[in-house]
């Protein structure tokens, strides 16, 4: 607790499946505390002689979480009594894992896509999104798209995900049957483009042809199984050139198996939990008022977020702007941790929370770097708590974020 020294408080990991968010301008200490939320969360104190561990999944838009992956590699996870975890991996996009010059290590994996795992209609919607940013006004051409996979699929091909980068003939002779089928040249036309530029994910990205773990639902099993942690490096380094729509693709890919995987254990009443970590959550799940490409992941998130606690899929989202985080997204969310957030965003911060007393309301912009308040369901008392870590308490330490310009000048 701030002003407490090292007073802990006590957080319920009960209440993780009902939603949590983090705000804070850039550099307010959101991606240093969720560190340490994560140290905790691989460390629970099950009874006085056993911990367990949170399976997570990070997308890390900065590479803040990085560390983690450095010192586990390092030091050896079966030396690290501390972090009960089955594994840590990094996952990269491919066409930095196959350079040469790439630091591999057992721990980093590529990023890979199978579109084989989403249904016609989740393929059609993420093929016109990426062209032009919303379904809106395509209904046309995402039921021409539907009509091609059923076509493809009586022709008895038995993936559709082989034809995107081996046969794309085959495909675009499929779009031209459409003619008979009544469709317009206009949509075929649009269709034609939307296909165009999706076939980047391969000539581009090389996301299709690449052999990754992510393209088996096996993998939602083994992280949830042995308790693993996925870190989906968006930052420049994991990510070299990589556009947003394309970044926004690859989440809605993990949103999307992780949904239907989970709905999947509902049905088969088997019990699991993931914790769906999402840095910039404005870019990757928008409020329709912020000004970028509506995100293909909306209603996947939405998906997710309306489930009860006893999905056991839950969202943590980190964003600087809360007001530009889709809004109906962030209501389902339960448990705040808030740092110093602008003026712009402050009376959307009291309502998004349900209210802050005034005392604390009143520090919203002034709160120092690395101290948060806390407050809902996780929270065991009946009021919000204002708690700053002390730096010796991370385990791993952060490199990213220091600056030292006069030494370096
Ligand atoms: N509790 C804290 N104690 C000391 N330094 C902190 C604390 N929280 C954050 N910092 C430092 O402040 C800087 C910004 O923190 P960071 O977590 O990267 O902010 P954000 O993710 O909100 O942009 C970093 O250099 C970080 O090490
Ligand atoms: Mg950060």
């Amino acid at each position: 607790m701030s002003g407490y020294g090292s007073l802990p408080i006590p957080l319920d990991v009960e209440k993780i499946p009902m939603h949590l968010a983090v705000f804070g301008v850039t550099g307010s200490g959101k991606s240093f505390n969720t560190g340490y939320l994560i140290e905790k969360l691989v460390n629970i104190p099950k009874n006085d002689s056993e911990h367990v561990s949170y399976p997570m999944i990070i997308i890390d838009a900065h590479g803040d979480y990085l560390d983690y992956v450095n010192y586990v590699d390092e030091n050896g996870l079966e030396n690290l009594d501390w972090i009960k975890s089955g594994w840590i991996q990094r996952y990269v996009f491919p066409n930095i894992y196959i350079k040469p010059e790439f630091r591999r290590s057992e721990l980093v994996k590529p990023i890979g896509i199978n579109l084989d795992l989403l249904n016609y209609t989740e393929l059609a919607e993420i093929i016109v999104t990426y062209f032009k940013g919303t379904t809106e006004g395509a209904e046309q051409q995402i039921s021409g798209l539907i009509r091609v996979f059923e076509l493809i699929r009586e022709a008895g091909y038995s993936s559709l995900h082989d034809l995107f980068y081996r046969d794309k003939d085959i495909l675009s002779e499929y779009v031209d049957r459409l003619q008979n089928e009544g469709f317009f040249a206009s949509t075929i036309r649009a269709i034609n483009n939307q296909l165009n530029e999706f076939y980047n994910l391969e000539d581009k990205y090389k996301l299709l042809s690449i052999d990754s773990p992510l393209k088996s639902d096996k993998f939602v099993d083994d992280i949830t199984n042995n308790r693993g942690i996925a870190i989906i490096d968006f930052s420049a380094e994991g990510a070299p050139g990589v556009d947003l729509k394309t970044k926004q693709l690859v989440m809605t890919y993990l949103a999307t198996i992780l949904f239907n995987k989970f709905t999947e254990y509902k049905l088969n009443g088997i019990q699991r939990y993931l914790l769906f970590i999402i840095e910039e959550a404005q870019n990757f799940c928008p409020d329709r008022s912020y000004p970028i490409a509506s995100s293909l992941a909306h209603s996947k998130l939405s998906a997710i977020a309306t489930q009860g606690r006893k999905f056991g899929l839950s969202l943590c989202l980190i964003s600087q702007r809360p007001s530009f985080v889709d809004r109906i997204v962030l209501s389902m969310c339960n448990t705040f941790l808030i740092h110093r957030v602008s003026p712009e965003d402050v009376s959307f911060v009291k309502s998004v929370t349900g209210g802050l007393p005034q005392s604390l309301a009143a520090r919203l912009t002034t709160l120092d770097t690395g101290e948060v308040i806390v407050t809902g369901q996780m929270v065991t008392v009946p009021f919000p708590l204002v708690v700053k870590i002390p730096k010796e308490e991370r385990k791993v330490k952060p490199t990213i974020g220091e600056t030292n310009v006069v030494d370096n000048l």
